[in-house]
């Protein structure tokens, strides 16, 4: 079937994770986290992960702004940084990412296509809004979907059956688009048809499903179609 829906997972995919800690690094009185950000980066990142899996596959959900505030306070402890101020400006930047560059024009490129475009993230819905606000891109997606709906982070499929739910198209009209192999071996056995978005240039995830399409960054996407 024709693509009609192209969904995007936001952080790390539209948003730049690794933002926030490079540009706290980048601020006077940083500290450690001058030579160190990416290290704290990564590991924020892949705490914050790991936590949603857990909390998924456990039941014990609680919102994804309390995930990224544990998995920051565990990648501080491990950098040995004791720095409560340096925090709180940390989890400020987070609430005004920056998106990748090409995100605007690829979304403005899709909707002059005709297609319908939204966001489906782990992230909270005031998390979601003060991102695309600060990207500025509100205007080019239909909607913003946040798990808070179902109360269960990715990959559960309750997650990815929200797309249908609110446009109504079919698995195979949606086009989903995530930097996440995770994510995407996921939507994939759902019955979406993907795209990996993989900027670091890693391995394809060994999981059961595999991304349809694997692009360097988002500018290939109307290409997709
Ligand atoms: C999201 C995470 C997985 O936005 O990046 O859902």
């Amino acid at each position: 079937m024709a693509i009609t829906t192209a969904i995007f997972d936001a952080y790390g995919t539209l948003f730049d994770v690794s933002a926030a800690a490079r540009a706290a690094a980048g601020e006077p009185g940083s500290g450690a986290l001058r030579d160190h950000w990416q290290g704290l980066a990564s590991d924020w990142r892949m705490k914050q992960l790991q936590y949603t899996w857990l909390r998924a596959v456990t039941g014990d959900h609680c919102d994804f702004w309390q995930v990224t505030e544990d998995a920051l306070d565990w990648a501080l402890e491990a950098a040995k940084i004791d720095d409560p101020a340096l925090r709180e400006r940390l989890l400020a930047l987070y609430w005004e990412l920056e998106s990748f560059p090409e995100v605007a024009p690829m979304l403005g490129d899709l909707k002059a296509a005709g297609l319908t475009t939204a966001i489906l993230s782990n992230g909270s819905p005031d998390m979601l809004a003060g991102a695309v606000r600060s990207a500025d891109i509100g205007a080019l997606l239909d909607d913003v979907l946040s798990v808070e709906s179902v109360g269960v982070f990715k990959p559960d499929s309750r997650v990815y059956d929200l797309v249908g739910q609110r446009f109504g198209c079919a698995r195979d009209e949606v086009l989903f688009v995530s930097s996440n192999g995770w994510d995407v071996a996921a939507a994939a056995a759902y019955g979406f048809r993907t795209v990996w978005v993989n900027r670091a240039g890693d391995p394809v995830d060994r999981l059961p499903a595999t991304p349809h399409h694997v692009l360097g960054d988002l500018t290939g996407i109307a290409g997709v179609l």
